[in-house]
């Protein structure tokens, strides 16, 4: 018997660590904010890979990319997996960089492999995974498209309008409102990804097979005051937009706490108007992101939420709105695609752990349109979102191993 097929182990390193060196600040951390120059450069990077190893690769209306080996034109739906190229600000280097890279990697070893699977195998790059302008932005096209009112409604952290980044871009292709996929031309979706987490580290288990990911929601809560002049205007007879905002902020941990020991509120963005050492805020801008893994206990945070918005403002004197973003369901992994990961990780050797995902992914949205499944490997101290990122290779490698033998497995289906 033939040995299995393996991950090129050194071609997958170096191109991690040179994906790495792509917007990365001083800091150590990468800023790879979506449609952003170096967001640009990566993609370019990702080309230039496709190009080398005789890839196709091929663009939607939001900048999604797909990758697959030239010249196939298979019928039989095809397995997809993939993950995203763009970074929270001063994030790590493992984020979506794995899981794009290691698809890229099992596509193209693949194909120089000469394997001939009944099924193609298709690497995907989803855009703007976290959220600059919207959530999981890509794979939602995939699965559920945008209208023109909501894309032309987002905006991103610095207020520029998703509509003038796509308009201003040479990476997307095509209608931003015409990124549905037919569900029918997919047979199944897997996505490598660190976990973010600490079990698997505190485990020494290095393959998680995904169970379900969290529900998500969020939105900008703003609170209106008055602006008025900081050394004249008696505290007592203030509306102060911070003030109000704080007494809410700090209730948020005994909110999440009251609706499940796994909700979480997180406010990450705050923004002040009119902005000035010497005038009482007038507006206070929250950003929002709160989870739960249960969807009818998000809609339960939600509330409590609100009300506590509603008091803190009343107290002092403010005002409250709500903008909220699109909300996204909580999903299972596919109980089939599951047992496909757990049995190629036992044919690399590799143990395994079955856990649920508190961080949201792509997917979540391609869960609705194919049998999905997750890989998760290790993450050093639990760390993600931050510089301090990091996987050991090992781990790595063993991933990308057990993401290629359920991609062959999937594809044999
Ligand atoms: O925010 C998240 O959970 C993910 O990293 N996009
Ligand atoms: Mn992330
Ligand atoms: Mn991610």
């Amino acid at each position: 018997m033939s040995e299995p097929l393996r991950v090129n182990g050194p071609r997958l390193r170096a191109d991690l660590e040179s994906l790495a060196q792509i917007g990365r600040a001083s800091s150590g951390g990468i800023n790879r904010t979506a449609f952003s120059d170096a967001d640009a450069r990566s993609r370019q990077w990702y080309r230039d890979r496709c190009d080398a190893s005789g890839l196709d690769l091929s663009l939607d209306g939001l900048g999604n990319m797909f990758a697959q080996r030239a010249g196939i034109q298979a019928e039989a739906p095809a397995v997809w997996t993939g993950s995203h190229i763009d970074t929270v600000p001063d994030g790590g280097p493992l984020d979506g960089a794995l899981g794009t890279v290691a698809a890229l990697e099992c596509v193209r070893r693949l194909a120089e492999s000469g394997l001939e699977l009944p099924r193609p195998v298709h690497a995907v790059v989803f855009a703007d995974e976290e959220g600059n302008y919207s959530h999981l932005l890509g794979s939602f096209g995939l699965a559920h498209g945008y209208d023109q009112a909501a894309l032309e409604a987002m905006r991103g952290r610095d207020g520029d309008r998703l509509v003038d980044a796509l308009n201003g871009s040479p990476w997307r292709c095509g209608e931003p409102t015409g990124t549905r996929v037919d569900a029918a031309s997919i047979h199944a979706f897997v996505e490598l990804h660190i976990e973010q987490g600490p079990h698997l580290e505190i485990a020494g288990t290095p393959i998680g097979v995904v169970t379900s990911i969290v529900a998500l929601g969020g939105g900008r809560m703003k609170f209106h005051g008055q602006a008025d002049h900081a050394g004249t205007t008696p505290m007592n007879l203030r509306h102060d937009a911070l003030q109000a905002a704080s007494a809410f902020v700090v209730e948020l941990p005994g909110i999440a706490a009251s609706i499940s020991p796994n909700a979480v509120i997180t406010c990450g963005l705050l923004h002040l108007e009119p902005g000035a050492a010497n005038i009482v805020p007038r507006l206070t801008e929250l950003t929002l992101d709160y989870r739960d893994p249960d969807r009818e206990r998000l809609d339960k945070l939600a509330e409590a939420i609100h009300a506590a918005a509603e008091r803190a403002a009343h107290n002092h004197g403010a005002q409250v709105s709500w903008q909220p973003d699109l909300s996204i369901d909580p999903v299972s992994m596919d109980t089939g695609v599951r047992g496909v990961i757990a049995q190629a990780a036992a044919d690399c050797g590799l143990h395994t752990m079955a856990l649920s995902s508190g961080a949201g992914h792509d997917s979540q949205n391609m869960a609705t349109l194919a049998p999905t499944g997750m890989i998760f490997v290790p993450s050093l101290g639990g760390r993600s979102h931050c510089p301090a990122e990091h996987t050991d290779f090992k781990y790595i490698e063993q991933g990308a191993n057990t993401l290629l033998q359920t991609l062959i497995q999937l594809a044999r289906r």
